[in-house]
């Protein structure tokens, strides 16, 4: 299956959506600029004249949100429908430090020959990448010597369950691709959108190993008992951007972070 081609057909059609949603209150954002969550907020340290590789930018929120920061900004996606809108986001909050290319990931050292100094990749990206090995090979690449991957993810934990959590549907080492029907979307399930998907689970330590055979070393590795977005089903609110599976409460880790560094 060409997954590909599936995935970006899904990622496409649910542009527009996203971009009239309350989840992603784009009115609101084009009046802020500031997308970005506290957990990445603590991790990224002074942005001023960095050069910063964002990939798997969605229609470029956070790009935009990490410009306003003071850095100059690539956002990468391989979907042509985001990366339009990103372009038009990036023109209407009249940002001038931002750029953004419409690419694979694995294509884009191919693509784009620069160096930065952080690279910045954040909830739902891997789960679009059969391997992380690949992966960790391309954010090294970008990295400057002493350059700092920023990366903040849900936590595999989360994806082996039922659209519930009510069952543990796939084990925790997962290898296989998953291919599932879906309709709508995480910011209006009654969206009327129906794709195909294809992910993959990636446990924590295949995300370390990957890195740390690309060259990378690890500074940090977090766990969060809450997510910054209400994206799941029977989400409860505990704080100002804080949700977390209700009948699951704080038991269950929700998101987790890594700093590494080249
Ligand atoms: C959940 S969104 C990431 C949103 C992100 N938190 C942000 O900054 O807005 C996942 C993104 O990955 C992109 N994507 C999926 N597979 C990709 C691939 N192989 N190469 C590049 N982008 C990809 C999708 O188009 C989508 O915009």
């Amino acid at each position: 299956m060409d997954y590909l081609k599936i995935n970006k057909k899904l990622w496409n059609d649910k542009v527009a959506v996203h971009l009239n949603s309350d989840f992603y209150d784009n009115e609101n954002f084009i009046r802020t600029k500031a997308s970005l969550n506290p957990y990445e907020l603590a991790l990224l340290g002074d942005l001023r004249q960095q050069h910063v590789l964002h990939l798997q930018c969605h229609f470029g929120q956070d790009s935009i949100s990490l410009a306003q920061l003071g850095a100059r900004v690539t956002g990468v996606d391989f979907s042509d429908k985001a990366i339009e809108a990103a372009r038009q986001l990036a023109d209407t909050t009249r940002t001038e430090t931002v750029d953004f290319i419409c690419c694979d990931v694995y294509e884009l050292p191919r693509q784009l020959d620069k160096q930065f100094d952080v690279v910045f990749t954040t909830y739902g990206t891997i789960g679009w990448l059969p391997d992380l090995t690949k992966w960790a090979e391309v954010i090294a690449h970008f990295l400057k010597p002493g350059g700092q991957l920023i990366f903040v993810e849900f936590h595999p934990f989360v994806w082996m369950f039922d659209e519930d959590f009510k069952q543990i549907r796939y084990s925790y080492f997962n290898k296989q691709a998953i291919v599932e029907e879906e309709t709508g979307t995480y910011t209006d399930r009654n969206a009327a959108l129906q794709n195909t998907s294809i992910s993959w689970n990636h446990p924590v330590s295949e995300v370390v190993n990957a890195l740390i055979n690309a060259g990378l070393s690890i500074r940090s590795l977090s766990e969060y008992d809450t997510s910054p977005y209400n994206c799941f089903k029977n989400m409860e609110q505990v704080g100002i951007k804080q949700y977390r599976i209700a009948h699951l409460a704080d038991h269950i880790p929700m998101v987790y972070s890594i700093v590494a560094s080249k």
